[in-house]
């Protein structure tokens, strides 16, 4: 089978085609990174009229350089939520169309359950897994029995790691998107220059809160204005914070529930302090650790091919009234 993705979340247009669950035949993101920068982050109203006005080219372009004909493709799976609903609702369309114009059938797909399901486009897990998903809107941990079942094990109470990366290089004029440019600037720095708080690290759930790391964070600066000496050491320190959390918290799931596995997914996954830390820790556990390259990390159409393909094999189709959603829960049934 030919599947065609198509994510529109936020503000990136991506197209991919996927044979099978096998083989990323083609895998294009196109982002509008340059208009949001000024902004220091995603302006929705700017995202959703740039993926209106580019969708169409950009498809055509796509399947064009790709030797790709329409015709060829078996099932379109796109994102239906959770995102900006104006961009979602302009990639839901597009889908719908191709649907309707092509025959072919059409597979919504929740994408943070396609980010926790990435690493298969390059390596099959065996189920029961745990899936850490760590993106800007997002930080999840996931237990997934199946293909298409998924539970909530702990979330964020407030933002999103990738969300504290972007906020606090924002407030540093560091560039957008955060999390690459703190990673970047953290190269080198000291990681204990800085004793940042692990928040909900005593408590007795695997809940996350990086609200209040980013105001300790943002005090800290206020009264230490950083130099050029110590700017590293400084973001250096926050991101071991982040990091320290994330994995002690994913980890002490993973042993509470005796699962043997961990997959991270989401943009914050590709950072490579995140990596780092994921093997030393998990190593000593006896539990193996899965990340998917880069490119499978951040937003990408190929993880949403994927997941509807899976849903198309267990039966799931979805009908043309499919609706999108900015906020969706988990195991959504995609009609
Ligand atoms: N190397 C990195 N280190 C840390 N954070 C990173 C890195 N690369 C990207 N990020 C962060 O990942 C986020 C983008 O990831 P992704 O594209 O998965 O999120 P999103 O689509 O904006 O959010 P969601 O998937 O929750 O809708 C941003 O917050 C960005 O700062
Ligand atoms: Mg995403």
């Amino acid at each position: 089978m030919y599947i065609l993705g198509i994510d529109t979340s936020c503000d990136d247009t991506s197209f991919s085609i996927l044979e099978d669950d096998t083989n990323v035949k083609a895998n294009v993101v196109f982002n509008q990174n340059e208009l949001h920068r000024i902004f220091g982050g995603v302006v929705p109203e700017i995202a959703s009229r740039k993926h209106i006005e580019y969708i169409e080219p950009l498809f055509l372009q796509f399947m064009r350089s790709h030797q790709f004909s329409p015709k060829s493709l078996d099932l379109i799976a796109v994102t239906a939520g959770p995102g900006l609903i104006g961009s979602i609702l302009v990639g839901l369309s597009f889908a719908k169309g191709l649907s309707l114009s092509l025959g072919k059938p059409l597979a919504a797909v929740n994408h943070i359950e396609a980010h926790a399901m990435s690493i298969f486009l390059e390596k099959k897990i065996d189920f029961p897994f745990l899936a850490l998903v760590v993106s800007g809107g997002h930080s999840l941990i996931l237990l997934v029995r199946n293909y298409c079942h998924f539970e909530v094990i702990g979330s964020t109470r407030d933002d999103a790691a990738g969300e504290a990366f972007d906020k606090i290089a924002k407030f540093l004029n560091l560039g957008y998107p955060g999390g690459v440019a703190v990673e970047r600037l953290s190269k080198g720095g000291k990681r204990d220059f800085v004793n940042f708080p692990r928040p909900m690290l005593e408590e007795d759930n695997f809940d996350f809160s990086f609200s209040g790391l980013k105001t300790s964070f943002l005090n800290f600066v206020k009264r230490n204005p950083p130099t050029n000496e110590t700017i590293n050491h400084i973001v250096a320190s926050f991101q071991e914070a982040i990091c320290d959390v994330l994995t002690e918290k994913t980890l002490r799931a993973a042993k509470a529930l005796s699962v043997k596995r961990i997959v991270v997914g989401g943009g914050v996954a590709s950072n490579e302090r995140l990596r780092e830390m994921f093997f030393e820790k998990s190593e000593k556990e006896g539990i193996e650790v899965f990340f998917p390259s880069p490119e499978y990390c951040t937003d990408n159409a190929a993880m949403v091919a994927l997941l509807g393909f899976y849903r198309y094999k267990s039966g799931i189709v979805s009908p043309i009234t499919v609706k999108g959603f900015s906020r969706m829960s988990i195991n959504y049934k995609g009609c």
